[in-house]
């Protein structure tokens, strides 16, 4: 390799991969504002995080309309301001579709609420782009046609240099790349799904024909099952927890898990890590992951989790073989959807 065509850059020790098919480098891990930034996370702890995120090499902060009603982004764009973080040297992305109102336009993939709830993540963020936007779920009452144009608007007015779906069926994803190619626009280059130890059907038995199709990058959420995969849960949950606060996590760290977790630990323990930073090295490990977005509600939980990046290298074939003996629910990957694939000259 040489300079002039592959130019060098300097990662503070943070692998970077290309997100999806895009020429986007992004960090292995990232960090996300879902509950945490702006929600039970405010002021200077916020700034500790960001501070130590970027210091580590993380330079990919994830956000959306709806975290924390709009606090998450404000917070977020206040902190990365104090900080005088120079915005070329960072990659934010937010995500439209839950919009803080609840007015019959203030949600959704309408063209107007792409167009409108862009803008106003914007004015949170105190930016006047993000690096890539994301349909936070698939809206299925707006013509495919409708969301593919109104995406391509958002990117043509340079408020979004990407964008990529989130949560989206194989089937979804497919329908949104015909109609970029049939129109010469720019498709999705990105998903940003569910995947960890305990959730892994979509990412890696659905979309499976969509990695050799499309070259389909992920940016990975609840890499934790949040928080379970920790060990935090494993004796009861803990008054300042995430599952303490939120109904929605109810039931969540059943017996089957706290079993697979205390095992998983002992792997962890035999490699000189922990419970969490093998959960998470364990999604970054697989190749169509680009990103492992983190979730912390302090500094000191992402000093831990950074130490994924000193088990990576540990885990080995014969490691991850250990692992798939503990969990039992590994997906078999779908070969196409219902179409053989054909290569290039049309064989199958
Ligand atoms: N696109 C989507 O639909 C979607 C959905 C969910 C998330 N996301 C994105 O992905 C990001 C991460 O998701 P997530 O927050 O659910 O991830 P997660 O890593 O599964 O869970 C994070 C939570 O686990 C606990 N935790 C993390 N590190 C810990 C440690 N070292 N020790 C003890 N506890 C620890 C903390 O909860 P406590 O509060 O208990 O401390 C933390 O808030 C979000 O911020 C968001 O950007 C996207």
């Amino acid at each position: 390799m040489t300079e002039d065509t592959h130019p060098q850059y300097s990662t503070k020790g943070m692998p970077f991969r290309r997100l999806g098919t895009s020429g986007l480098r992004v960090p292995l891990f990232s960090l996300g504002g879902w509950l945490t930034i702006g929600g039970t996370v405010v002021g200077d702890p916020v700034k500790d995080i960001i501070k130590m995120a970027f210091e580590n090499g993380i330079n990919m902060f994830d956000n959306a309309e709806d975290y924390s009603k709009g606090k998450s982004e404000k917070e977020m764009g206040r902190v990365i301001k104090e900080l005088n973080l120079r915005r070329t040297d960072l990659v934010v992305s937010t995500k439209i579709f839950w919009g803080p109102r609840d007015g019959p336009n203030d949600k959704g993939l309408s063209r107007k609420h792409i167009i409108e709830g862009t803008q106003e993540c914007l004015e949170r963020l105190q930016m006047t782009y993000v690096d890539v936007i994301f349909a936070h779920r698939c809206d299925i009452t707006v013509p495919m046609e409708e969301i593919v144009r109104a995406f391509n608007y958002v990117i043509e007015k340079g408020w979004a240099f990407y964008w990529g779906t989130s949560e989206w069926s194989a089937h979804q994803i497919e329908e949104a790349h015909h109609i970029a190619t049939k129109l010469n626009l720019i498709a999705p280059i990105a998903e940003q799904c569910q995947h960890s130890m305990f959730h892994r059907e979509r990412p890696e038995k659905e979309y499976a024909p969509l990695y050799k199709k499309y070259g389909l990058g992920t940016t990975a959420f609840s890499a934790l099952n949040f928080g379970i995969l920790t060990g935090k849960y494993n004796d009861g949950i803990p008054p300042d927890s995430r599952f303490a606060k939120e109904d929605m996590f109810e039931g969540m760290a059943n017996e089957d898990k706290i079993r697979k977790v205390r095992e998983l630990t002992k792997i962890a323990e035999a490699l000189g890590s922990t419970p969490t930073a093998l959960a998470l090295a364990w999604v970054a490990k697989h190749p169509t992951t680009s990103t492992v977005i983190l979730g912390v509600s302090s500094a000191a939980q992402l000093r831990e989790n950074l130490r994924a990046l000193e088990v990576l290298p540990k885990m080995t074939e014969a490691v991850m073989q250990q692992i798939e003996e503990v969990l039992g629910n590994q997906p078999v990957p779908e070969d196409n959807h219902g179409r053989p694939m054909l290569d290039k000259l049309g064989r199958l």
